[in-house]
């Protein structure tokens, strides 16, 4: 879903330069208001990200309601004026206006504040929290999980960014299980390290409805071998500057790029199913975990296609892994397939269905765990712990 920014009609220069610098952070077209009261009376019914307000002649009164509205939906509000008045600014400051700008705002300055504004969206400052979905073993589910999972996070956060990213180089899922056409992939990201910030990184996602922003992988198979451990260490870091939750949905390949993500995030779901040859993939996952130096808290194991006829109880899954099973998702070909064949989450697919209400209950359990951790350096990691290089 687009951002929404409300511009008080004469506050923020031309409306085509405002809207290209708002279109950039994610803006829809902004949305027009003739004066404050009015602005103020649309944030009663209608959510907006962001105000525009000209200062010049607004009263005490005037700043204060409109500063119970902002604050109670978490607008941020941008401030101009044709004079930079040091005693003008200090009360609009103190009335809430988060940003200041000279009118006609510069493009330049303009995009500065928002890019300050959109940075704090999801915490004061703080980095989002990455979550990676590993399965050593292919077809148990893991995409299914990433893709929901972010859906109900975006649903369950609506005041953060989400951000969902296709780490399966060389031709990922997510692409045709959200039946997008993006205008940019992976592929524009790889090679440019030395040129990527969290601004470039952002405005290449594509937005789906629903609220949550994605990173297509590369079509191309040769893409694979450009997208290096080091690579996916700067994307994240970029994505989770601007995103409350970064979901990532990791290739089976254990290789020096999936070790980068998994040391990214800061939590990591292991997709299993109740069968021997998933759970023993499984168990291999989380003694490789523990080698990588990842605290129990870190990494959960959630089984997918539950059901009461599977070959192993839920007990006896939790006594092979000698871990508890964090979470578990019914099986249920019909809403799975159906959501899978329309190109849309489960949630949109069929909102009452036991497997949207797994979906949501499992990002109820993810406490939006906001960190200020550094990733330790990826590179090469899996070589130490192998005594060789695993590509
Ligand atoms: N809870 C579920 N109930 C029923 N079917 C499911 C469920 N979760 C996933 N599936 C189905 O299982 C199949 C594989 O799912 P998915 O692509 O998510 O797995 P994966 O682990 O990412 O596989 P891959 O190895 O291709 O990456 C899909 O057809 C999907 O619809
Ligand atoms: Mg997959």
């Amino acid at each position: 879903m687009a951002r929404r920014a409300l511009i008080v009609s004469g506050s923020a220069g031309p409306q085509d330069i405002a809207n290209s610098v708002l279109q950039r952070f994610g803006f829809a077209p902004a949305e027009s208001a003739l004066n404050i009261a009015e602005a103020t009376a649309r944030l009663r019914t209608d959510k907006f990200d962001l105000v525009i307000i000209a200062l010049q002649g607004v009263s005490a009164m005037e700043l204060a309601t409109l500063d119970r509205e902002t604050r109670r939906q978490g607008t941020f509000v941008i401030g101009t004026a044709m004079q930079s008045d040091s005693d003008l600014i200090l009360r609009a400051m103190r009335s809430g206006v988060n940003e200041f700008l000279l009118y006609p705002p510069d493009p330049k300055d303009f995009s500065g504040a928002v890019d300050r504004l959109m940075r704090r969206t999801h915490a004061e400052g703080k980095s989002g929290s990455a979550i990676a979905i590993y399965s050593a073993k292919g077809g148990v589910g893991g995409t299914s999980v990433a893709l929901n999972l972010s859906f109900a996070l975006a649903r369950a956060h609506p005041e953060g960014n989400l951000a969902l990213v296709d780490l399966v180089a060389g031709g990922g899922d997510l692409r045709v299980m959200l039946d997008l056409k993006p205008q940019y992939d992976m592929s524009d990201l790889v090679g440019k390290i030395d040129r990527l910030d969290a601004e470039l990184v952002r405005s290449l996602l594509t937005p789906v409805s629903g609220g949550v922003w994605v990173l297509p992988s590369s079509e191309h198979p040769e893409a694979a071998d450009l997208l290096d451990a080091g690579t996916v260490a700067t994307i994240l870091a970029h994505l989770k500057q601007y995103h409350a939750f970064t979901v990532i949905d990791c290739e089976h390949a254990m290789n020096d790029r999936t070790v980068a993500a998994l040391d990214a995030a800061d939590r990591v779901i292991l997709v299993t199913q109740l069968n021997v040859p998933a759970l023993r993939s499984t168990q291999r996952t989380l003694a490789l975990c523990q080698r990588l130096g990842y605290g129990d808290e870190k990494v959960q194991v959630v089984v997918n296609r539950h059901q009461s006829s599977d070959t192993v109880s839920l007990a006896d899954g939790a006594e092979v892994l000698g871990r508890e099973i964090f979470f578990k998702i019914p099986n249920d070909d019909r809403t799975s397939a159906g959501a899978l064949t329309r190109g849309v989450s489960v949630a949109e697919f069929d909102p009452q269905s036991h497997l949207a209400w797994s979906y949501e209950g499992l990002a109820g359990r993810m406490n939006g765990g906001l960190s200020e951790k550094a990733g330790t350096p990826p590179t090469s990691r899996l070589g130490k712990l192998f005594g060789r290089r695993r590509k």
